[in-house]
């Protein structure tokens, strides 16, 4: 029996696509959030707010399990096309525009079991600020999800496509950008992430390298071939948690707590 990332049984045309990168990709991100969820709430559904969840790609699959998701985006554009997966899907996702700044006034504080920040902190004007919002929206013991672009796994991609001196850019800029090209605005280390929960006055749990080699490898090696798939995806899954290489991720997921 294939699963899908959250771990739910799929079926067999579904399964088939698993067997590709989109699992591989997944994997370690959608391992965390079970995590924290059974740890946070064991007795589920929990309330979890996604904050720049965009067009519900956290916001639908997690509703799909039974949670209450809220989605705050500053995009109306993004939260009809939300509200239209939700509404395919058959779940009820609440859809509010608004800044990430705003998250207490939106919601209240100390409102959520769970806030998602997925790939947001690299386009906010003020990052600081926007995690002091984030953590005002969870109740005390409840946690973050907070998924960066990483800025030592974007030098690594910039080199082995051969832009050599793009990825010493991207190593000397503060930003962790490579030109004035790059879409990216800002990336993270895990120095600079962890520096940013904690300033926020949140208990750092865990942090994960998401798509370490799952990037680096040519999908040709996937489709397909059900032995190799599994075999990266337990190599990400050792990967993720590895001291040095989860520095080389494309993406750092953080998990926090409130106190
Ligand atoms: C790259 S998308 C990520 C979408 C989703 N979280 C995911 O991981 O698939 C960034 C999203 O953040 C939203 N966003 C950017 N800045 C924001 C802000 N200051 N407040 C609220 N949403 C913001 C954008 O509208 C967009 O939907």
């Amino acid at each position: 029996m294939v699963e899908d990332v959250r771990g739910v049984a799929v079926a067999a045309q579904q399964a088939r696509r698993l067997r590709g990168g989109a699992r591989v990709r997944g994997v370690v991100l959608w391992d965390a959030l079970r995590t924290v969820l059974d740890r946070i709430a064991p007795e589920g559904p929990s309330d979890v707010v996604d904050v720049g969840g965009g067009t519900g790609g956290f916001a639908v699959p997690l509703a799909e399990l039974g949670h209450r998701v809220t989605v705050v985006d500053e995009s109306p554009d993004a939260l009809a096309a939300l509200e239209r997966r939700a509404a395919e899907s058959g779940v009820t996702v609440r859809a509010l525009q608004g800044d990430v700044v705003d998250l207490p006034d939106l919601l209240g504080t100390g409102s959520a079991d769970l806030v998602l920040s997925h790939s947001v902190l690299e386009y906010v004007d003020d990052p600081a600020a926007a995690m002091a919002a984030i953590t005002q929206a969870v109740r005390p013991g409840g946690s973050v999800s907070v998924l960066v672009a990483g800025q030592v796994g974007a030098a690594l991609h910039r080199a082995v496509a051969g832009h050599f001196q793009d990825a010493r850019r991207v190593l000397d800029d503060p930003d962790g950008r490579w030109g004035d090209h790059d879409r990216t605005p800002r990336r993270f280390t895990r120095e600079s992430l962890t520096a940013l929960a904690e300033d926020a006055d949140l208990r750092v749990a865990e942090l994960h390298g998401v798509r370490i080699f799952a990037d680096l490898v040519p999908g040709s090696l996937l489709d397909g071939e059900t032995d190799s798939a599994e075999a990266l995806l337990a190599l990400e899954r050792a990967a993720a948690v590895h001291p040095v290489l989860r520095e080389l991720a494309t993406q750092l997921h953080l998990v926090a707590d409130r106190k």
